[in-house]
């Protein structure tokens, strides 16, 4: 047997679960019409098959009517999630991989033009700033009929089969009961830290009454909110004392902080550039102090903090979620001593960051990852080998390089540049991002193992391509920035990447016209920020950088906010002209006529890239596919098969920005769903 401290067993109960690690509660948005499906239990079951000990399904599972979904979560108020929450069960546990289910009522955190148009219910009147609604002040039958509810969610779950359940308590209902920031009840269930405690012991009371003694009950719960006036760390210890003296609760999911706000969400589950393990300490002491099964997960992604974490005795199960996300055979590829193939979570959040914007959990660079129905994580092998060739190096091309070469394909790439990376490499130039360029080392290291050529500082022509007689040819040469878009001064305005890359010095004064509203611009302005210079950053939508979600924007706003940056909205630069050593910028709007004039010392436009496409119209027409993508083959998994120029040796297709300016996760989509049937 392994001596890894990661790989030992733990008996939390009866329930022995097989190693240490466990995915926490996290909603993917996956489900349909509230319940979890095929897409769902495939994801899961993704990751069982790998070998992770324990999966908290679902992430908030609603158990009121009057807590609608904030971000499509499961009805576990409904009875028909019985037999869909049995499939994704009966699917882990073939694999020998616990299931539990995460249960709450959001309280004031939802909205109340959602589901059945109910108000939102809290134990004030105050609203959460994230979801905005102002909520209802509970009255006591609101209260009853909340606690009915949670046990009677509760017992679906054990009669669908699962091996427990956790409450949550962080930003929620429950807490906002603890919270003095969110509770003005007078007693019972306000006032002294025990009646505001008596909600939550209530629903423990309850739900055993439900399910008994033997099923499985933990509680996931802020034990510090890091708030003025809230949960303080002495007053959360005092807490976790008192759940354990319930005798009703099985483990303690550690949280440290408050997700009322965006910053503090962030602070909660740390994106990148952030702290590694921020509270796992902190979680160590809840342990220390209340000798429970303790879990916690908070940006621990990779397998020597985990392990540190098990060793250490800091923790009894250690959640590596995103880290799952980004690559679902963590556990198997630790058994088999196989820890360098793990595709590392870059902490870039796009994940999460896209559930609050009403999208699906995605993994920027894993396509695979929710789409396990269609997509494979182990990538099969061709029947065929062929020749595929290349071109470029940056996200697109080095995924379609790994998939092929993982085919058996015989690979070359070819890159303008020194380097590989494209524009993520770019992206790395910020010190708060450069866990980015781990999207692009972790791709090289894989197409070396598979022995995949490159031809770096090579800018590829037709010829260089035709000569090495290949069956296919990819393009996915990306794009370059796109300032071309003023009535007159193109040429006197530079790019936001002239500024990333160093090319151009920042100046003093400066306009960014951002209408791409991604990371680009913001990257530009906190360069430019940095060295003391004044920036205005100006959007013709109705908010800036509409492209960087909630969580993504946080460290921007930190790092900018205290410098001497404006954020203009509505606006639109129409022209530029010379004004002694000084731009003079015309400024207009989408809603009106007006114009004005300002005068800047540097101006630059963030708009986007327009494909370098040369090289594939050069080589089309002499393709054998005339660079026809078969769009329906390509979105339902089949292979490309038209021909429709007989005299074609070889095949044509174009990915990633190439085609056009989209994300990474766009162009590593492209890659992976056009060649895994190659
Ligand atoms: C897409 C997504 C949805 C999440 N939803 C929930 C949720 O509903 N409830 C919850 O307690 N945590 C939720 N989380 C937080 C995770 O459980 C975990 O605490 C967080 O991702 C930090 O751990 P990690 O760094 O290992 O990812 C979510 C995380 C992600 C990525
Ligand atoms: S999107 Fe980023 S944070 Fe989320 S799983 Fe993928 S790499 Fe990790």
């Amino acid at each position: 047997m392994s001596s890894d401290p990661l790989l030992q067993p733990y008996k939390l109960k009866h329930l022995t679960l097989k190693n240490r690690i466990m995915i926490t509660s996290h909603e993917p948005a996956y489900p349909e019409d509230g319940m979890p499906k095929d897409r769902y239990r495939a994801y899961h079951e993704e990751r069982a098959k790998a070998g992770v000990a324990m999966t908290m399904t679902a992430g908030s599972a609603t158990v009121s009517k009057d807590s609608p979904p904030v971000f499509n979560n499961i009805l576990a108020y409904k009875d028909e999630v019985v037999p869909w929450m049995k499939k994704v069960t009966d699917a882990c546990h073939e694999h020998g991989c616990a299931v539990m289910i995460q249960l709450t009522h959001l309280g004031r955190r939802t909205g109340w033009n959602k589901g059945d148009w109910l108000t939102a219910v809290s134990p004030s009147h105050e609203r959460e700033p994230a979801h905005r609604a102002f909520p209802k002040k509970l009255e006591d039958w609101d209260i009853e009929r909340i606690i009915t509810d949670y046990a009677d969610a509760a017992e679906r779950m054990k009669a669908a089969g699962l091996d427990g359940i956790e409450l949550q308590a962080y930003g929620h209902l429950m807490d906002q009961f603890w919270s003095p920031l969110t509770n003005t009840l007078d007693g019972p269930y306000g006032g002294s830290l025990e009646n505001r405690l008596r909600f939550t012991t209530d629903v423990l009371d309850k739900v055993r009454e439900r399910v008994g003694d033997e099923f499985i009950v933990g509680i996931r719960y802020t034990a510090d909110e890091v708030k003025k006036g809230g949960i303080t760390e002495s007053e959360g210890l005092e807490i976790s004392k008192i759940l354990t003296a319930t005798g009703k609760v099985d483990f303690l999911n550690v949280i440290r902080g408050h997700i009322d706000t965006d910053p503090g969400l962030t602070d909660v589950i740390p994106v990148q550039g952030m702290k590694s393990a921020p509270h796992l300490d902190f979680a160590g002491q809840v342990r220390k102090l209340t000798g429970m099964p303790t879990f916690h997960a908070a940006r621990i992604p990779d397998v020597a903090t985990a392990r540190h974490a098990i060793a250490s005795g800091l923790l009894d199960m250690v959640g590596m979620t995103r880290a799952h996300m980004a690559d679902p055979h963590i556990v198997r590829k630790i058994v088999e001593k196989r820890e360098d193939d793990i595709r590392p979570c870059v902490g870039a959040t796009y994940c999460l960051d896209r559930i609050y914007q009403a999208g699906d959990a995605l993994c920027m660079h894993n396509a695979a990852t929710g789409r396990e129905l269609t997509m494979p994580h182990d990538i099969p092998t061709a029947d065929t080998i062929k020749k595929v060739v290349i071109v470029g190096a940056g996200p697109a091309g080095l995924e379609a390089a790994r998939v092929a070469a993982e085919r058996g394909h015989s690979v070359i790439v070819f890159e303008a540049a020194p380097d590989p990376g494209g524009q993520v490499r770019l992206t790395a130039q910020n010190q708060r991002r450069r866990e980015m360029i781990s999207i692009i080392d972790w791709r090289m290291a894989q197409c070396t193992k598979h022995n995949v050529e490159f031809r770096f500082n090579s800018w590829a022509e037709a010829s260089d391509l035709l000569a090495e007689n290949p069956d296919v040819v990819i393009i996915a040469t990306g794009g370059l920035p796109h300032t071309d878009v003023l009535d007159t001064g193109n040429d006197l305005v530079v790019s936001s990447w002239d500024i990333i890359s160093g090319d151009v010095k920042p100046g003093q004064d400066v306009l960014i016209f951002d209408d791409a509203g991604d990371h680009a611009a913001l990257q530009a302005a906190e360069k430019i920020a940095e060295t003391g210079a004044k920036v205005e950053i100006m959007t013709p939508d109705r908010s800036f950088a509409p492209e960087i979600m909630a969580m993504n924007l946080v460290p921007y706003m930190r790092s900018m906010q205290d410098k001497d940056v404006t954020f203009t909205v509505t606006y639109r630069l129409k022209a530029v002209t010379p004004d002694g050593n000084r731009l003079n910028a015309t400024i207009g709007s989408d809603y009106s006529d007006m114009t004005k004039q300002s005068s800047f010392d540097q101006i630059v436009v963030n708009h986007g890239t327009i494909p370098l496409d040369e090289l594939y119209f050069e080589l089309k027409p002499q393709s054998s596919n005339l660079g026809v993508l078969d769009q329906k083959a390509f979105v339902s998994g089949k292979p490309q098969i038209t021909v429709n120029n007989s005299k074609g040796r070889f095949q044509l297709f174009r990915i990633g920005d190439a085609v056009a300016a989209r994300n990474t996760h766009a162009a590593i989509y492209d890659a992976l769903r056009l060649v895994k049937d190659i």
